[in-house]
């Protein structure tokens, strides 16, 4: 059985649920934020160490203004609500992505990650204004700058994701087939599994039947 440390999380369809029940789109995102707090407990129950979620991409400054500053709302009044709860749980916060939302919003994130630094038992890496392209290509410039050598050791020094060990697991929701820019590089081994369901429709029972497939999959590395 593989030991499953970290799961990503391509969280699609919230939009697209929306729609379907004939509300807006920014209801799938409140319904998505539900899903959110169910896997995280569920990632609790099953010991997972890390979690990383993909909230907001570097490509999704194109959709229109009044659909982003919902999302960075629902974002601010969740952790004004729950940060106390999660740290509570003993839940690490570590945003991924370059902070640069509103001076409130940075402010929440910041004391947010500072208030749950020392936690231990889940890390929630939360990817905000996060791209791969742009991480690499950041992290191969400070590589240069510092003139050491181009290995992936050095490079891993400068991702976004440095000391957070690869994504055993990438699951991805909403029926649909890409990695829209994420996490390019750390997911070279992990195993990737496409969800039909939209996010706000997946839960604990879904996320279980995921990891069990993963659990038994021979997982080569390379070997044979
Ligand atoms: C993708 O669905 C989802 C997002 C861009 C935002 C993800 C946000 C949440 C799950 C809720 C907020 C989370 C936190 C942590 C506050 P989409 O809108 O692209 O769906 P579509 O493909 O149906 O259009």
């Amino acid at each position: 059985m593989n030991p499953l440390r970290h799961v990503a999380i391509i969280m699609d369809g919230n939009g697209r649920w929306g729609l379907k029940h004939k509300k807006s789109r920014n209801a799938g995102h409140r319904a998505g934020l539900n899903t959110v707090e169910k896997i995280i407990k569920e990632s609790i129950r099953l010991k997972i160490k890390y979690l990383t979620l993909y909230a907001f991409s570097t490509e999704n400054w194109k959709r229109p203004k009044k659909e982003i500053n919902f999302l960075f709302n629902l974002l601010e009044s969740f952790l004004v609500d729950k940060i106390e709860v999660l740290h509570k749980q003993n839940i690490k916060l570590k945003i991924i992505g370059y902070k640069k939302f509103s001076k409130k919003l940075n402010k929440i994130l910041n004391l947010s990650e500072k208030k749950t630094s020392k936690n231990k038992t889940l890390q929630i890496n939360l990817a905000l204004n996060y791209g791969s392209k742009s991480e690499l290509i950041n992290a191969f410039k400070s590589v240069q700058k510092n003139k050491i050598g181009i290995n992936e050791k050095n490079l891993g020094k400068y991702l976004l994701t440095k000391n957070i060990p690869d994504p055993d697991l990438l699951i991805r929701t909403g029926n649909t087939k890409r990695l829209s820019n994420f996490l390019l590089w750390q997911i070279a081994y992990s195993e990737i599994f496409f969800e039909k369901k939209l996010w706000p429709e997946f839960n604990q029972k879904d996320y279980n039947r995921i990891i069990k497939k993963f659990k038994n999959i021979k997982r080569n590395f390379g070997k044979i």
